[in-house]
Formats: C-alpha cells, sequence, structure tokens
C-alpha cells in the first residue's frame, strides 16, 4: 500500500490549516502550501485567523480584513486577514438579529466573557465550510492555545444552543408562555452550521490541521499537547512540518553550528519516536527570512515538489 504523502494530503482535502507555537513558521508553510496549491492550478483562499500582519508581510501587499483580496497577479491566488475586532461587530450584530432571543436575556453576559473574540473569530471562520468558490482554503492559524481555545467553541455553542432550545421549551410549558418557534427554528439553524463545520473539521477527506515545530524541547511538547487535544475532539493530525532544520553541508568545522546541530539531530530522534505515525517532513533553516513569492515557492518545492 502506499503511503500517503504530504503532496497528497495538499491535493486530496479541501480545508488545510497549519498550526503549532508562537513563531515557529506557521504563517510561512500556510503560504507555502497556498501558493503551491494556486501555482498548481488550484482556486485557493488562505485565511488568517491570527490578528497580526504577517499574511499581508509576507506576500508584500495589503490583506484586507472585510473583503477576499486578490494576491499579486496570481491568477488562483486570493487572501484574507480575519480582524477579531471586526469579526465581533459582525457576531454582535447576529447575535442582535438572529440570536435575538438569547441576547435578550444573555447577550450582555455572553458578550462580556473572555472568549467572546475567539467565538466571534470562530463564527467567521464557521462560514468557510460553507464555501464552495474555492478549490482549497488554506488557514494560517494563532499559536496553539489560542486556537484551540477558537476550535473549541462550535462544541461549546453547539451544545449551548441545544440548551438554549431545550430550555424554552421547558419554560414555556411550565409558565405557560407562548413558544416562539421562529427562534427555536433560527436556533436550529444556527446550531445546524456550527454542528457542520465541526464535522467538517473531524472529517479527514476533507479537512487536515498540519502541525509546524521547530526540532527542540517546548515545541514538541506543545505538539503533543496540541495532538491530543484536537485527537480529543476527532480532529486528526496528519503531518508534522519539522522547520528550521540546519543543513549539514553549512556545518564545516564550525563548533557553534554543529553544536546546535547535534542538538537538533537529538530533538529529530524523539519526534520520530514520539510521533511515529504522523508524517514528518523537514525545512531547513534558510540563509534570509523568508517573505515574497520566490522565497515562499522555494519552500513550497522543498516540501511539495515541483
Ligand atoms: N525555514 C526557515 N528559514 C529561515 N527563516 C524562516 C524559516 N521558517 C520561518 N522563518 C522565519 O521565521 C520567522 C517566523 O515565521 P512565521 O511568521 O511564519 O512564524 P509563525 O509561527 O507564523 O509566528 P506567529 O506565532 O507569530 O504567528 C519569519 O521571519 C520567517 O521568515
Ligand atoms: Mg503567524
Amino acid at each position: 500500500m502506499k503511503t500517503e504523502s504530504i503532496r497528497d494530503i495538499l491535493e486530496q482535502r479541501k480545508f488545510l490549516f497549519f498550526g503549532g507555537k508562537g513563531g515557529v513558521g506557521k504563517t510561512t508553510m500556510a503560504a507555502t502550501a497556498a501558493t503551491w496549491l494556486s501555482d498548481h492550478g488550484y482556486k485557493t483562499l488562505i485565511v488568517a485567523t491570527d490578528p497580526t500582519v504577517s499574511l499581508s508581510a509576507i506576500y508584500e501587499q495589503d490583506i484586507s480584513a472585510t473583503e477576499i483580496t486578490k494576491i499579486g497577479t496570481e491568477r488562483n491566488l486570493c487572501g484574507l486577514n480575519i480582524n477579531p475586532k471586526k469579526a465581533m461587530g459582525m457576531f454582535q450584530t447576529r447575535l442582535e438579529g438572529t440570536l435575538s432571543g438569547i441576547s435578550s436575556v444573555f447577550g450582555s453576559e455572553l458578550l462580556s466573557t473572555p472568549c467572546t473574540e475567539e467565538i466571534a473569530a470562530f463564527d467567521q471562520f464557521v462560514s468557510f465550510f460553507e464555501d464552495t468558490e474555492h478549490d482549497k482554503v488554506v488557514f494560517d492559524t494563532a499559536p496553539t492555545g489560542h486556537t484551540l481555545r477558537e476550535l473549541s467553541m462550535p462544541f461549546d455553542w453547539s451544545g449551548y444552543i441545544s440548551n438554549q432550545i431545550k430550555n424554552r421549551r421547558e419554560l414555556s410549558e411550565v409558565l405557560g408562555f407562548v413558544y416562539d418557534e421562529k427562534m427555536v427554528a433560527d436556533l436550529n439553524v444556527e446550531k445546524e452550521r456550527y454542528d457542520k463545520s465541526v464535522k467538517g473539521l473531524s472529517d479527514k477527506r476533507i479537512s487536515a490541521f498540519n502541525l509546524v515545530l521547530l526540532p527542540e524541547k517546548l515545541p514538541i511538547e506543545e505538539t503533543a499537547r496540541a495532538v491530543e487535544d484536537l485527537g480529543n475532539w476527532g480532529i486528526e493530525v496528519p503531518s508534522l512540518i519539522i522547520n528550521e532544520v540546519i543543513p549539514k553541508e553549512v556545518l564545516k568545522g564550525n563548533w557553534f553550528l554543529e553544536r546546535r546541530s547535534a542538538t537538533q539531530d537529538k530533538y529529530l530522534a524523539e519526534i520520530d519516536r514520539r510521533f511515529p505515525n504522523l508524517i514528518k517532513k523537514q525545512v531547513p533553516l534558510f540563509e534570509t527570512d523568508i517573505y515574497g513569492l520566490d522565497r515562499i515557492r522555494k519552500v513550497g518545492e522543498v516540501l511539495y515538489g515541483k
């Protein structure tokens, strides 16, 4: 049986997430995947769910928070930089609209919880699972902890909506209220949206949550934790991208580089041992940082081939 390669993952699935610890190369790997896919004829949208300007910086152009922006003169590549503050506005509007039943009773409380930004960001996120315009949607996510909180939202939120429906029904029966069928129907529509995204996220045929890490102790621990947490929600991590591996040919007897490289070798062996079933692919430490299409394409060749 032919084993699946990281390139297969990219070509076969529609929703591609790149996650990992802060600073390990998530944006770089998301941009690399998106650019490679668009170069190979897939109509691709890259979405940053991290409230930074990194996506704009790596593509050297302003990528909008409100409108899908065409990237350069690329035929098949567009980007969107979700701004949680903006998403929050939309979320609030929806709460006041569709979810008016909830917001009148619970709205102010809900809107002041510390997780509201994550709910709002995810609320936008969820809508991409309804996307039919693109062949591929690549997500550049925020550092693990934040993203895991965000991802848990639809799970909590869907349960929350279910409870609301149940409570309303019971309350109206006990107190003889007029049971608002329209509102319950609206809540059900909302719940279905969330359930659909939960299902999509854990469907191996359409989604892949790839993790990026460095061959170092802290990123390895964070990766192990993320694989476990995601697994608990039924989200599989198919592949690990091990970034910034020092190429052997640059060592040339330099004690500092040799020491760093030996440290990396130790952790590379540990990664093999701890994640035996995941596809693992290394990316070398380049002599410069990575931005602009030319450099992004070099990384793409290393990871996914010509
Ligand atoms: N293989 C590499 N060789 C050289 N530089 C790299 C490599 N991978 C990433 N970089 C550089 O490392 C820096 C961090 O990368 P990046 O912004 O992609 O990380 P991130 O995980 O998205 O960070 P954050 O957690 O802040 O979102 C960038 O300046 C990038 O150009
Ligand atoms: Mg980033």
